[in-house]
């Protein structure tokens, strides 16, 4: 299918970092004629060291491979001290509340935060280099001080999004042995308070590993406290000093752990270190936001997953930039919110996922030509593939066709963009995340690793190590070789498969075709289908539960469950199958939380088997998606389920 290309705007492209396709080719090319010294340089060059590195990658131990090795830095030190020679009164981070209140945080006012914050989690709670923090809190300047202390003494950090629940917090609390929690009391939500320290409270009960709860004082409402426990941040804070030496790390020691789905019912730890890390969240920004010096750049994520950390935390303040912080929902008080805010503080880059966009659109048509947004200058996307009717609307009424739309694709695993337009050089096609960055060696490929001609889907796999890429799931090393290295084999070595299939257009460009594993995406947030069906299966009255992805309009994915029950609706204690579906979305809600609330629940009498008892979710999913049904069904335990099952879905 020819798409219709867009190309760089001229005027645009003399100023940007990346100026053409000749840049970027003679970037690559340097990478593939010597990859260790192109990384090396910029590893100098973006970097400050307190020691410096003796060899830029060690592969000797692959996959565990160790990036600038005996180098030492600190990172919080790369995202505050060091601009505050040229930036002290510069705007690092430009907050809002959901209420409207704002507060501007220069780099100097940052610098002080943290430093008292790092201070606190040391002297008052014992906080050491290596132990684990987690930080289970709202979209306020108080998460990112949190983050930027734990690097700066060398705590790791493992945010969990505040929208999961107290099951899903108490197993990512227990996963990494934690010895603290960082809280708020909760924030505001579409101007109305929400609480957090309960589900905290909640998720501690019985037996743990966290000594000390730090909760910060957002929105005052009463919550209870545990004496010896809990602290008041608001409180401790008041008494630090506003100097605290950084900690000087190993270049490979552990930054943080974030959480995402996988094919198993347990969430994995991706363990993401210090240099390779924030080495590749500054350069990202510079080549794919392409943010100058007096610039605003607006990410709309939520700290809780990885694209708020890279791209509103270690990115933009990595290199300098001022970052716009949102506490609320861009669709309240109404449909204009992101776009007066883009207005008001003359944001330069917006990067928001295909989901908002859905939303914004329904919501507001010509909502944006309300709205001064001549200020924009890049516009990005995240998370799922979008659909070009929200691309158009995107281009066309958001960036009054003058911006380019940078469709990132990227992993919680690979730590930042890996294929990307540059805005400056990339002629860039609706729905198409371009090409590899320079220095990122991705391939579309079969299992044996031979390249796949174009149209042709494949496995997406990058196929050298690079310095921001995941160094292990947090606690279990087979898991980690199995889970990305384990699928696809190049010259003999495993090489690392992102799990989604992917194939090349005429041009070369990679368009990503989706998840081949049992990984669905909902608005944007990865979800396992075996972490929802464990939560179902824990309901007593279910016998078997099968979960697949439907496609959905605004969500991208919506989540459709078949549930196979013990008993018959009137041998069950329910009076309703309505009854069923809502006790059966409560449990969600206390194992994961809202974001994993089915869309549909269809109650079957059985799942379509193999002999050897293996669910076909490839049957379930054309099911659910209303195909017609093409694959061999004659290989099932009982083939006629397949005709019953269909019935039942409407
Ligand atoms: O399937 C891909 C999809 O999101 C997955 C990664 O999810 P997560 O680790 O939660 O990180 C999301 C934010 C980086 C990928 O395996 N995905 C991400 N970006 C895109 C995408 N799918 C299509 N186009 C994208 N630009």
């Amino acid at each position: 299918m020819i798409k219709e290309v867009f190309k760089p705007n001229p005027e645009f492209a003399k100023n940007a970092r990346i100026k053409n396709m000749c840049e970027y080719q003679a970037l690559q090319d340097a990478a593939i004629r010597d990859y260790e010294g192109f990384w090396g340089s910029y590893a100098k060059e973006k970097l400050d060291w307190v020691e410096p590195f003796h060899t830029v990658l060690d592969e000797s131990n692959f996959p565990f491979v160790k990036w600038f090795e005996g180098g030492k830095l600190n990172v919080s030190t790369q995202c505050i001290d060091r601009h505050l020679d040229s930036r002290k009164n510069k705007a690092a981070i430009l907050f809002e509340g959901d209420r409207g209140d704002k507060q501007t945080i220069t780099y100097l006012d940052l610098y002080y935060n943290v430093n008292r914050f790092a201070n606190l989690l040391k002297n008052e709670f014992g906080v050491k280099k290596g132990d684990r923090v987690v930080i289970y809190m709202p979209m306020i300047p108080e998460a990112a001080y949190a983050m930027l202390a734990c690097a700066r003494i060398g705590a790791i950090h493992s945010i969990v999004f505040g929208g999961f629940s107290a099951e899903a917090l108490k197993d990512r609390i227990e996963d990494a042995d934690a010895k603290v929690v960082i809280t708020a009391d909760g924030a505001y939500r579409k101007d109305k308070p929400y609480m957090l320290k309960p589900v905290v409270d909640e998720a501690l009960n019985g037996k743990t590993s966290v000594e000390r709860v730090l909760v910060v004082e957002r929105n005052n409402e009463e919550v209870n406290w545990v004496e010896g426990r809990d602290f008041s941040y608001n409180e401790l804070i008041k008494k630090q000093s506003n100097e605290c030496e950084a900690e000087a790390m190993d270049a490979e020691d552990p930054l943080f752990l974030l959480y995402t789905s996988g094919s198993t019912g347990k969430p994995k730890g991706v363990q993401h270190n210090q240099a390779g890390y924030i080495l590749w969240a500054q350069m990202t920004m510079e080549w794919v936001f392409d943010v100058k010096e007096n610039d605003t750049y607006w990410c709309t994520a939520d700290i809780g997953w990885i694209t708020g950390h890279t791209y509103i935390v270690y990115g933009p303040l990595s290199m300098g930039a001022t970052t716009v912080m949102f506490e609320g929902v861009p669709t309240y008080p109404d449909a204009g919110r992101a776009w007066k805010m883009v207005q008001d503080y003359k944001v330069n880059q917006f990067y928001t996922a295909p989901t908002a966009i859905r939303v914004l659109h329904k919501m507001g048509e010509h909502e944006p030509l309300k709205y001064d947004l001549s200020s924009l200058k890049v516009l990005g996307t995240v998370g799922e593939p979008i659909d070009p009717s929200a691309w158009k609307w995107y281009y066309e009424e958001v960036g009054g066709s003058r911006c380019p739309i940078v469709d990132t694709y990227w992993q919680t695993e690979t730590g930042g963009h890996v294929i990307s337009p540059l805005p400056g050089a990339t002629p860039i096609k609706p729905g198409c995340a371009t090409l590899p960055l320079p220095g990122i060696i991705a391939e579309i490929v079969d299992k044996d690793g031979n390249k796949k001609e174009h149209d042709e889907t494949g496995l997406l796999c990058i196929t050298r190590p690079w310095p921001s890429m995941i160094r292990g799931i947090w606690g279990d090393k087979e898991r980690f070789i199995k889970s990305y290295f384990g699928d696809v084999k190049q010259n003999g070595r495993g090489v690392y498969f992102t799990g989604d299939g992917a194939l090349y257009d005429e041009d070369g460009y990679i368009t990503i075709t989706g998840r081949t594993d049992d990984v669905i995406n909902v608005s944007g947030h990865r979800m396992g289908t075996a972490e929802v069906e464990a939560a179902l299966a824990k309901e007593d009255e279910v016998a078997e539960v099968a979960v697949v992805g439907k496609p959905h309009p605004i969500k991208g994915e919506g989540i459709f469950a078949y549930v196979v029950m013990k008993h018959s609706l009137k041998d069950s204690r329910f009076e309703s199958y309505e009854a069923i579906e809502k006790e059966l979305n409560e449990m969600i809600k206390k194992e994961i939380g809202n974001i994993a609330l089915c869309d549909d629940i269809v109650f079957v009498p059985g799942l379509p088997k193999t002999r050897s008892g293996k669910i076909m979710r490839r049957i379930l999913r054309s099911i659910a998606k209303g195909e017609e049904i093409t694959q061999d069904i004659s290989t099932l335990e009982d083939p006629s389920i397949v005709a019953t099952i269909k019935s039942l879905v409407k």
